[in-house]
């Protein structure tokens, strides 16, 4: 059965689940479909903990984006920005200034109707519909173009790499982002592997092979190579929960079962 809705956009393929609309589910949203409501109980069933990965995953990125506010960042490249739920990284940015900019990037048809509708009347915050492994196509794009890259930016890539295939030359594609923004530019940076829950994640590697997102877990060593050029700071590449946790909000008795690793570093 397909369902239909005032906000589905042209050209979307329901009978195909993607991983925003997987994401959007397991955190509880309702821009997704039956496809991707039976992709996600597969996914549950692989990988048990998968909402409360997800959630800290988001956790992990509010709190890099507020590490990068209080370093004086004032601009933000989301890649793999996902539908928009709670706690997006412009209302985050915005709370702590007002004249903050965003501007999001994704490729999926729903994240990218649903980011143009919420942010129709926010004059400081775009989405840009393209895929960041063409760094050219996003750092082309107008609403791109109104970052100032003389100042720095606070690169966000949560989530996301482990959605880029290795012959899509990942740390080729992290380098021209890199090389486009000043020194003293910010990452945030985080993606599934299987140094965690290595049985897990074999499972969920095999379910998402029915969506149109396939995933490529990445260990440590490989992570801290792909951002390169980018000074970690403490603790280094961590779980997500172990990330700088706020204590009360971020607690996880066993932070390796958040099976995500997570890291912040600045352009040298
Ligand atoms: C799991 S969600 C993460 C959302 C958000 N960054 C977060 O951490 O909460 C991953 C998002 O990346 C998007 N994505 C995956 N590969 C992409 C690519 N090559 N270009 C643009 N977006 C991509 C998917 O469509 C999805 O919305």
């Amino acid at each position: 059965m397909t369902e239909l809705t005032s906000w589905v956009p042209e050209g979307v393929d329901l009978e195909r689940p993607s991983a925003a609309r997987l994401y959007d589910y397991l955190l509880g949203g309702a821009h997704n479909f039956a496809h991707d409501r039976e992709l996600a109980h597969r996914f549950l069933k692989a990988q048990p903990n998968a909402r409360e990965i997800a959630r800290h995953n988001r956790a992990f990125l509010r709190r890099g984006v507020l590490f990068m506010i209080d370093h004086g960042v004032r601009q933000f490249l989301d890649l793999g920005s996902g539908i928009p739920t709670v706690g997006n990284v412009h209302e985050i940015a915005q709370q702590a200034d007002p004249g903050a900019r965003v501007v999001y990037v994704d490729y999926e048809e729903v994240a990218h109707a649903h980011s143009a509708l919420l942010l129709a009347d926010n004059p400081l915050a775009d989405i840009v519909q393209a895929d960041l492994t063409r760094p050219g196509d996003v750092l082309g794009a107008p609403a791109t173009q109104a970052l100032d890259f003389t100042q720095p930016i606070g690169l966000i890539m949560a989530g996301v790499f482990h959605f880029v295939a290795p012959d899509r030359d990942p740390a080729g594609v992290i380098a021209a982002y890199r090389d486009a923004v000043a020194p003293g530019s910010w990452l945030v940076f985080s993606q599934f592997t299987r140094d965690l829950m290595p049985a897990e994640m074999d499972r969920v590697v095999e379910v998402m092979k029915s969506s149109r997102d396939q995933m490529y877990p990445r260990g440590r060593a490989e992570i801290t190579a792909l951002v390169d050029g980018f000074d970690i700071v403490e603790p280094g590449v961590v779980p997500t929960a172990a990330w700088r946790p706020e204590p009360g909000l971020d607690d996880w008795a066993d932070p390796r079962r958040s099976g995500i690793l997570a890291c912040v570093g600045r352009k040298r």
